[in-house]
């Protein structure tokens, strides 16, 4: 079944979640959801700066909905703005709830990353244009 809502931007990463990702009472851990978020909008954010790239902040993480073992957790991100270094990138991640259909939003959060060079210093984006 489809929710209602549907997920925006690019998928970015897709993985399932594991037993080894549940703290003792057998829920996902948010850290771990959180990970994925950072993994999947720094591959977004490593491909449009087209350099190595830092997460710097995490803003507006919200955990809406509780994930369980067995669901296929993707995650969706977008560019919103471009700085001089930096770029500002919305995540979502979404769930596909085991041996169902149902598909339901489980985070959402606001990923700031910053080209580096390979020092670690801060570069400018590399824009096409
Ligand atoms: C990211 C880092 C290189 C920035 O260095 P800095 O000396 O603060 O650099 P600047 O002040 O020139 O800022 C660079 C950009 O980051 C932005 N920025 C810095 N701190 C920020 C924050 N807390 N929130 C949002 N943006 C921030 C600045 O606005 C600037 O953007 P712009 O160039 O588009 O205008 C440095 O803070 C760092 O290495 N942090 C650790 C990153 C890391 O290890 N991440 C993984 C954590 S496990």
């Amino acid at each position: 079944m489809q929710s209602a809502e549907e997920p925006k931007g690019e998928l970015v990463i897709r993985t399932i979640a594991m037993p080894a990702d549940t703290n003792p009472s057998g829920d996902i851990f948010g850290g771990w959801l959180m990970s994925q978020m950072d993994l999947g909008s720094g591959i977004l954010a490593a491909k449009t700066a087209k350099s190595r790239v830092v997460t710097v902040a995490i803003e507006g993480m919200s955990f809406l909905k509780p994930v369980r073992v067995g669901d296929t957790v993707t995650c969706y991100a977008w560019v919103e703005k471009i700085g001089r270094t930096s770029m500002i990138i919305p995540v979502e991640a979404w769930v596909q709830r085991y041996m169902q259909g149902e598909v339901v939003r489980v985070t959402r959060g606001v990923f700031t990353y910053v080209a580096v060079d390979p020092d670690g210093n801060p570069v400018p984006v590399q824009r096409d244009v």
